[in-house]
């Protein structure tokens, strides 16, 4: 199916054909890293994620468990980047292989808070799988899969969104900067 785009989009930065290609070459490097692991616990973050990880695992060939966590930055826009756990995982992670899926890296504070808080609960190994991450400074944070480096743009679109909006285009695009500075 051709998708329309929609004019608030600027450009698209990554194709649908090199997203799904991006991701069938991550998960295969994950099968193979993981061929010897009973079983990887993966975590989506939600709602960002939710895409990338249903693609992403469904390549998946070792045993492996998905699961769930929400959270809620507050006030993005400032330096504090305090993060909040709305919704938890379901099992304990303690001796587990762990692997945390993203969608994007901004700023790098989630995924900063995310690991710290998953590391304290002692699993037996933590990875992180972001599908991109923005050309900017940020925290340095460990990404052991990444799919594309992106330019420090408002992105939309496989799971990203604006405002709750387009995050269902099966490309990644640049925002019509009058769209969000408008506000
Ligand atoms: C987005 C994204 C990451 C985070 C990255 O989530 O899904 O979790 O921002 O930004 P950072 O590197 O600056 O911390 P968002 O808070 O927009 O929630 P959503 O996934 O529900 O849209």
């Amino acid at each position: 199916m051709v998708y329309p785009i929609p004019p608030e989009i600027e450009r698209v930065l990554v194709t649908q054909e090199q997203i799904e290609q991006r991701v069938a070459e991550l998960a295969q490097q994950i099968n193979q890293d993981y061929a010897s692991v009973e079983r990887l616990y993966i975590i989506g973050i939600l709602k960002g994620a939710f895409i990338f990880l249903a693609d992403l695992t469904r390549h998946l060939t070792i045993p492996h468990a998905v699961d769930f966590m929400a959270l809620s930055s507050y006030g993005k826009t400032t330096v504090s980047g305090a993060v909040r756990i709305i919704m938890d995982v379901r099992e304990p992670l303690e001796g587990q292989h762990v692997l945390i899926v993203e969608d994007i890296v901004d700023s790098g504070h989630t995924l900063n808070y995310l690991t710290h808080l998953i590391n304290n609960r002692k699993p037996a190994s933590l990875r992180t799988c972001v599908l991109v991450r923005k050309q900017r400074n940020g925290i340095d944070v460990t990404i052991d899969y990444l799919g594309f480096t992106i330019p420090d743009v408002w992105v939309v679109g496989y799971g990203l969104d604006y405002a709750d909006r387009f995050r269902t285009l099966p490309y990644v695009a640049e925002l019509k900067r009058e769209v969000y500075s408008a506000k």
